[in-house]
């Protein structure tokens, strides 16, 4: 039965995918070339480095390290600025009913993420509070598909994989979810999610009773 939610941050909490997006968007612009929204489906859930490389192949560009570096901490930097207003507010619609009634279910609560900024966003949002645990792009060496990030929070909450469900709007982040052996919810497109044991489009109307169904088949 259900022990834990386990919860990715860009795009299933709040919307900073779309600044993610954004910020890469303009860097692959000044190198000449564009970055589609279909292209970019394979960016989420990825790391800083790894989705530069990603989108350096795509735009049919070779640099050194020096200058990939440099480009990364000037995405950053840019994806920084975009986020500098987030406040409470800009959490999406339903997610904090949803968790506060999981909470009150006794069911732990864990972040996934593979950014380095969760802390900080999870700060502007206030919502620190409400982790059991947090795994960040500061704590994984193998990201999303790799399944470390979700069985390092569930080995962390002291929670069997096979009693954890994961939320995710990655194609990667829900790769990793089951290749952890855990439950995986998309949350978006069931399209681009199809590998997702159930696909929502957002937790606004979702109830722990709908997470259940997937637990009693
Ligand atoms: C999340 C986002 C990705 C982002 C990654 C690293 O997984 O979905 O788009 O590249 O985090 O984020 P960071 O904030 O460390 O650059
Ligand atoms: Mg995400």
């Amino acid at each position: 039965s259900l022990q834990a939610c386990l919860f990715d941050l860009d795009g299933v909490i709040v919307d900073t995918a779309k600044y993610h997006y954004l910020a890469w968007r303009h860097m692959a612009q000044q190198l000449g070339f564009d970055l589609s929204e279909t292209q970019n489906e394979q960016l989420k859930g990825i790391s800083r480095m790894e989705s530069l490389d990603i989108i350096l192949r795509l735009g049919g560009v070779v640099l050194d390290q020096d200058t990939k570096e440099q480009l990364a901490s000037e995405k950053n930097q840019h994806y920084l600025e975009l986020c500098a207003q987030i406040t409470p507010q800009e959490v999406l619609p339903g997610v904090l009913d949803f968790m506060n009634e999981v909470r009150r279910a006794g069911i732990k609560i864990g972040l996934g993420s593979a950014s380095k900024n969760a802390r900080l966003i999870l700060q502007h949002l206030d919502m620190l509070p409400y982790f059991d645990t947090i795994v960040d792009g500061t704590l994984i060496s193998r990201g999303k598909p790799d399944p470390q990030t979700f069985a390092l929070g569930a080995a962390d909450l002291r929670v069997p994989a096979a009693a954890c469900v994961v939320f995710e709007d990655a194609v990667a982040g829900v790769e990793a979810a089951r290749a952890a052996g855990m439950k995986a919810v998309g949350v978006g497109d069931p399209e681009v999610l199809a590998a997702a044991d159930r696909v929502i489009p957002g937790f606004k109307d979702f109830s722990l009773h709908d997470l259940m169904t997937l637990f009693q088949k």
